[in-house]
């Protein structure tokens, strides 16, 4: 999020970075915004795997719904999913993809580069309706590109995408792999799932339109991943039917699921 620049903490040297972890696992935070050398840059440390067991249900809900596509990926943690963000990091950059520069790293940190100010996901509800649509289609057309030069993101949230100044998206947060878990056809097809999810509740007096959009966008995606989210759509449009739960049950996540469960809904249909 945007951060006064003069909160940045001046760290020019390894040692420095070092100790700066210390303070940041003190104040109980895992990243931290620094300044280093000449720029800007963001501290990321190492946390703990999350319990397997959380991942263990959602995969037994996906395969139930016979989607691989679906299926969740619990983050490596420790070391380990450090080593894992580095390694993608590196992989989409080399691919021309918006995304930090690994600029330092030690066992249990990463240095990266600063994409700029804001998540693409505030700049989705900041918006008025047609800007709106602009930086949604952005964040799209970045899952696109990605595609196109054989990558594949993961954590495909609106938060994770940061836009710089000149409203250029770029992705964070890799802690895990999707090709760990799955062939490179259904880690694509994943991508627009958390994506839509994330955004359709933005959206939720406009879905028909959202789903057109996302039907032309599809159109620069292989036929294999377009048949993939459509079926992965025809498959969760269910979650619609949370619209009929009562008014006071309508918390924010059920909208958003609802909302997303439409989406599905209209996005499975159109051509
Ligand atoms: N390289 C970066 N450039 C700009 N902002 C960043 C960067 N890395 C992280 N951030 C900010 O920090 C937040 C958390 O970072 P992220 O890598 O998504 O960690 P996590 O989701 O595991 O907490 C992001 O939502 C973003 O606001
Ligand atoms: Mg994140």
């Amino acid at each position: 999020m945007a951060q006064d620049p003069a909160a940045r903490p001046q760290l020019d040297t390894h040692a420095a970075l070092q100790a700066h972890v210390g303070t940041l696992r003190a104040a109980g935070r895992h990243i931290g915004a620094v300044r280093w050398q000449t720029q800007d840059a963001w501290l990321k440390l190492s946390m703990t795997q999350p319990p397997a067991w959380r991942y263990q249900l959602l995969g037994g809900a996906a395969r139930l719904l016979g989607q691989a596509a679906m299926r969740p990926l619990r983050p490596q943690g420790g070391s380990i999913g450090l080593r894992v963000e580095a390694r993608r990091l590196r992989a989409l950059r080399a691919c021309g993809l918006r995304a930090p520069e690994v600029l330092d790293e030690a066992e249990h940190w990463l240095l990266l580069s600063d994409l700029g100010p804001t998540t693409l996901e505030s700049l989705i509800r900041r918006a008025d309706l047609p800007a709106r649509f602009e930086w949604w289609q952005r964040g799209a057309d970045y899952i696109v590109q990605a595609h196109q030069s054989g990558q594949y993101l993961s954590q495909t949230f609106a938060r994770n995408f940061v836009c710089s100044e000149r409203g250029e998206p770029g992705a964070i947060d890799f802690e895990d792999d999707a090709l760990t878990a799955m062939p490179l056809l259904d880690a694509q097809i994943r991508d627009w799932l958390p994506y839509s999810f994330s955004t359709a509740f933005y959206f939720a007096d406009c879905l028909p339109e959202l789903s057109e959009r996302l039907a032309a966008t599809l159109m620069q995606e292989s036929a294999a991943v377009r048949a993939g989210v459509r079926q992965a759509y025809a498959r969760t449009a269910w979650l619609s039917a949370l619209r009929y739960l009562p008014q006071a049950m309508q918390r924010t996540d059920v909208i958003k699921t609802r909302c997303f469960g439409e989406f599905a809904r209209l996005a499975a249909r159109s051509d």
